[in-house]
């Protein structure tokens, strides 16, 4: 014994640099690990006997905070345009939160015929919605259109929302204290909303397109909390960190091979899909927010939209430029 406690100690005092070089860089990352999980809901609240409907729910941040509100207990309804993976993916969710109650309902954003659809049928086969979860999106596509013609990240992340939202909204003021949840993303703080060019034709850019329609998901936020005001709905938008996710799928497939092995190191201080889907279920589900409407949430906590975000004037201003979109395709 007295041996090993010697070599330990002439070892220790060889070795002094690299061991203390070893514990400064393991506290290191375990600091670079926390600093980048954010924040996590602590919420225990129970959804039994409640429904959910989570767009873009078959991967990602969607599909993480899926298996979190099944665990919950409430009826679970994905709504995914590939109807193999969205199967895929509710097999996988009713195993891991062992709640049989996950189902899965078609919905193409890009279509407002989809849409429509999609709504058609919640409204005839269910009961009640109780929270709305408007989590799809697409990054930095080409120049695409939807199949109404509409360009497609704001088609999507934005309009199709836009709609399928207003279409629901009865059956949500009918199931009463409900939520409204809108992913959206730090990236609204750079962006704006070209009123004259919506569709941008004239200048096409898919970093700019993206930009747009996260800040129209803060900015249609806003608005909808201002008019559900005294309905019991509220209404909640976020930016869910940067996640590991598919979300850069046009992105790196356009990049250049030395961009993308210079990008590599930066995969390790994203958050997991599980990390991003924190503030999510918080907007979704904590009891401290029941009478909150209107805010920007991000790492479980209020925090303060750009200033474009917070001009009622340009929110009132899309809401009619969107209705007037959707209700001419
Ligand atoms: N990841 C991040 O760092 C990050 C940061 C800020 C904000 N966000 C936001 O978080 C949300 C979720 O993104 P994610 O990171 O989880 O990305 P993801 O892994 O790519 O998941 C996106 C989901 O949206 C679905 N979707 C895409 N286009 C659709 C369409 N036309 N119709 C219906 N569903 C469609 C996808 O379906 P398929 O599987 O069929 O493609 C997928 O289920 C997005 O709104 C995104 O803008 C993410």
């Amino acid at each position: 014994m007295q041996n090993y406690v010697k070599i330990v100690q002439e070892f220790v005092e060889e070795q002094r640099v690299g061991i203390a070089c070893a514990l400064v860089a393991g506290v290191g990352v375990l600091a670079l690990q926390r600093w980048k999980a954010g924040g996590v809901c602590r919420s225990k609240a129970c959804l039994n006997g409640k429904t959910v409907l989570i767009t873009g729910a078959n991967t990602g941040i969607g599909k993480e905070t899926a298996v979190d509100i099944a665990k919950r207990g409430a009826r679970v309804i994905l709504a995914c345009r590939d109807l193999d993976r969205a199967h895929a993916a509710a097999e996988d969710i009713r195993k891991r939160s062992g709640n049989n109650d996950v189902v899965v309902k078609k919905l193409e954003l890009a279509s407002l015929q989809s849409v429509r659809a999609l709504a058609k049928d919640i409204h005839e086969h269910e009961d009640r919605l109780d929270i709305l979860i408007n989590n799809a999106g697409i990054m930095m596509c080409p120049k695409w259109k939807t199949e109404d013609g509409f360009e497609m990240q704001f088609g999507v992340n934005h309009l199709g929302h836009f709609l399928l939202t207003n279409l629901l909204l009865d059956k949500l003021k009918k199931s009463a204290p409900s939520r409204i949840v809108n992913v959206s993303s730090c990236a609204h703080e750079k962006g704006q909303i070209y009123f004259d060019d919506i569709n941008l034709d004239k200048d096409y850019d898919p970093l700019k397109s993206y930009q747009q329609s996260k800040l129209a998901n803060v900015l249609f936020s806003r608005e909808l909390a201002a008019r559900l005001k005294g309905t019991g709905v509220c209404v909640y938008s976020l930016h869910p960190g940067v996640v590991n996710t598919e979300l850069g799928r046009y992105l790196f497939s356009t990049m250049a091979l030395w961009k993308i092995i210079l990008f590599k190191p930066l995969f390790l201080i994203l958050k997991s899909p599980w990390q991003g889907a924190q503030t999510t279920i918080y907007c979704a589900v904590d009891e401290g927010l029941q009478n909150t409407t209107g805010l920007y949430y991000s790492d479980c906590a209020p925090k303060e939209e750009a200033p474009q975000a917070k001009s009622d004037s340009a929110a009132r201003r899309l809401w009619d430029l969107s209705a007037s979109m959707v209700e001419m395709a």
